[in-house]
């Protein structure tokens, strides 16, 4: 049988699964077994409580639902007494998801989050609806760079980073993490988007902007894997489109070392578990031992194409 575990630094996932920050709870308890995953991811958090963005923040479109959901909370306070211990009570590995608009809160808030029951923290620079001096720092590697600089100060703990699909090099924004102390990369969060209704020609989310999350996005999430992966050597969670086990067997060949799963969560809750299951039976099948012999295994050496190249045209 597979060993399907895999190593995000110095993190042991049992296997290469998780949810998206976002797009998940504790919760899901009732439906799945939570200890199956490789990792549990909490919904971002905030400094202060938050209701979100005006409604409707939810909408469909032909090929998937655009969302402004505005990081509702209720603070990090609550969320270390109430939520962390929530969590707490199941055996993988605990990721907390933070978010400011301002670079030292931030950190504050990073090194306020690594109390003994929370295992990695993602700091989630790439809030799409967020400017990018506000929050969404992903879209420029000087921003990157200052704001992962200011969180390593204040943690020890394994520090991942969300990257934004939107940024128009995504290779430099990885490197500039990277080179600021990030332990891992998380790739991506949602695509900046508009949608207008035809009766009432008003846009048809509250906060008029919002993130894309549609299995067709996919390959270009797929791609910005590939070109982070060969240029940088921390670890990368590949977060987009994944409906399948052959979704994360083709983010892995990418270069990716695990990957996170929202819309398909949503559309059908045992979807993480019946992907942790298939991952196994189609490695078995092809009679692969490891799944990490999987990482980068992409065949394509005797192909031409200019990965940097590609990359700064935003192909
Ligand atoms: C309703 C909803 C809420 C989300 N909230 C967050 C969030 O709080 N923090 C975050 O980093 N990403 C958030 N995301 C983005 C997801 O974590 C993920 O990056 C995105 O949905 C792409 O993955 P998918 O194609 O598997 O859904 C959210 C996505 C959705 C659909």
């Amino acid at each position: 049988m597979v060993d399907l575990s895999v190593k995000i630094g110095d993190i042991t996932l049992q296997n290469p699964i998780q949810p998206a920050s976002g797009a998940f709870s504790w919760e899901y308890n009732d439906v799945i077994d939570l200890n199956r995953l490789g990792a549990l991811v909490a919904k971002t958090i905030c400094r202060e409580p938050r209701l979100g963005n005006p409604t409707p923040r939810m909408a469909e479109t032909e090929a998937g639902i655009i969302q402004s959901i505005g990081l509702p909370g209720k603070g990090i306070e609550y969320f270390v007494d109430h939520i962390v211990p929530e969590y707490a009570r199941f055996k993988p590995p605990l990721v907390v998801s933070v978010n400011s608009d301002n670079i030292e809160d931030f950190a504050a808030l990073a090194e306020e989050l690594s109390v003994p029951d929370v295992d990695v923290i993602e700091a989630n620079i790439s809030c799409p609806t967020r400017n990018q001096t506000g929050g969404n720092f992903a879209m420029h590697e000087d921003y990157t760079r200052d704001c992962i600089t200011a969180i390593r100060a204040k943690t020890k703990k394994p520090l991942w980073v969300k990257l934004s699909p939107n940024a128009g090099d995504i290779v430099s924004i990885a490197r500039a993490a990277e080179a600021a102390g990030a332990d891992a990369l998380a790739i991506a969060n949602t695509f900046l988007s508009l949608k207008i209704r035809t009766d009432n020609f008003r846009p048809a989310l509250g906060n008029k902007f919002g993130g894309l999350v549609s299995p067709a996005l996919k390959p270009i999430v797929l791609r910005m894997v590939y070109q982070v992966a060969k240029q940088v050597k921390i670890p990368i969670i590949g977060i987009g489109g994944v409906t399948k086990a052959e979704d994360v067997v083709e983010y892995m060949l990418a270069g990716a070392s695990a990957v996170g799963i929202g819309y398909a969560g949503f559309r059908n809750p045992t979807a993480l578990v019946q992907i942790i299951d298939d991952l196994e039976a189609w490695c078995d099948e092809r009679g692969i031992k490891k799944v990490t012999e999987l990482i980068g295994a992409v065949k394509d050496a005797d192909m031409e194409t200019d990965t940097l190249a590609a990359a700064s045209i935003g192909v």
